[in-house]
């Protein structure tokens, strides 16, 4: 009887060990493959560069569902320091992320980043602040994707064309020439220079004559657009007859100004296409605006980053320009082109 009892036990023993072992097999078998994004910008609070890491964050979470695969992604904000920027780097590095995704601070020191991630072997991917062509020729696994300044400028330059053959009086005091002031992104960056000077190449080009009144940097910022503005009012006040904005933000601010006094708007343009310009646009006060595609950039930096992480051969999955770019497209924002979710995508 002892030995009946025995034999069961040893029976139903070996029947849980073949359970638990072939359980563990099947565990393995649907493993979830897992890759881990790094992820650090120059400034979170920065409006566009929000919008591209919420799409981003958006791309990841759709492709989880449909590649069957776990995505971390581990989001850092320099809050405008390079210093800070450098530790989030090493410390992505340290964690062991598949990828490094990076909107640099100072785009002159990606020599330094790029280094360190080539001593771990973890691919780069810079964006929106493009690094200079050596820093990038530095190793075969660095990429940058963006979009090209100088096509924002001459779309902005055709929304002012298109206003002023639309109605000759922006010239207001009928002088043949449009007086502007500019509202400078940071400084040293490629979108700055390279918009300012393609908008006024358009203008002058399809034959409106220009008369600049001041140009000045307000770092993208609407608080420091309406400072800039407000001093301009004071020296300039009525003869002011177009702003030119590098971006929505500083766009807005310049409207803030006026709106202050409760003074007229003059023409004034911005790039970007942010849901307030846009909101802005569809009140009347802001003249136009250029689309800076965040949707298509985040789709962009989220599959290069994703094909990277899992080893793939990028080039047979993506079109990179000299191996190393890719570009997105400005649009020029046609309100009635849009349809309401369109709006809420933004
Ligand atoms: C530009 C954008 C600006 C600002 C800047 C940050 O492309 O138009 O609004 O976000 O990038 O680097
Ligand atoms: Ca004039």
């Amino acid at each position: 009887m002892k030995q009946k009892k025995l034999y069961l036990l040893c029976c139903i023993f070996l029947l849980l060990f073949q359970v638990s072992c072939s359980k563990k097999t099947t565990e393995k078998v649907i493993i979830v493959p897992e890759i881990k994004i790094g992820l650090t910008v120059y400034r979170k609070d920065d409006t566009f560069i929000n919008m591209i890491v919420a799409n981003i964050q958006e791309e990841g979470k759709e492709a989880e569902q449909q590649k069957n695969i776990k995505i971390t992604m581990n989001i850092m904000d320099a809050k405008g320091s390079q210093t800070m920027q450098n530790e989030h780097i090493d410390k992505l590095i340290e964690q062991g992320c598949d990828v490094l995704c990076v909107n640099l601070v100072d785009r002159t020191v990606a020599a330094t980043i790029i280094d360190k991630a080539k001593a771990a072997n973890i691919p780069v991917i810079f964006f929106n602040r493009e690094p200079v062509k050596e820093d990038l020729e530095r190793w075969d696994k660095v990429y940058y994707v963006g979009a090209e300044a100088s096509e924002s400028g001459k779309l902005e330059g055709q929304i002012v064309i298109e206003q002023y053959h639309k109605n000759h009086a922006i010239d207001k005091n009928g002088d043949g020439k449009l007086q502007y002031v500019v509202l400078e992104g940071e400084q040293g960056h490629q979108d700055a220079l390279l918009r300012t000077e393609y908008a006024v190449k358009t203008i002058t080009e399809a034959g409106i004559q220009m008369d600049k009144l001041a140009g000045d940097t307000a770092n993208w910022l609407r608080s420091q657009a309406e400072t800039k503005m407000n001093q301009w009012l004071q020296i300039y006040d009525d003869k002011i007859e177009l702003i030119l904005c590098n971006n929505d933000d500083m766009a807005l601010g310049a409207i803030d100004a006026y709106e202050n006094i409760e003074k007229e708007l003059p023409v004034v343009v911005g790039i970007d296409g942010t849901a307030l310009a846009i909101e802005a646009m569809a009140q009347g006060k802001l003249a136009g605006t250029v689309k800076n595609d965040a949707e298509k950039q985040a789709e962009l930096i989220f599959k290069l980053g994703y094909h990277l992480a899992m080893g793939e051969d990028v080039t047979k999955n993506m079109y990179l320009l000299r191996e190393k770019y890719i570009f997105a497209q400005y649009s020029i924002v046609r309100l009635e082109e849009m349809t309401k979710e369109d709006e809420y995508k933004k």
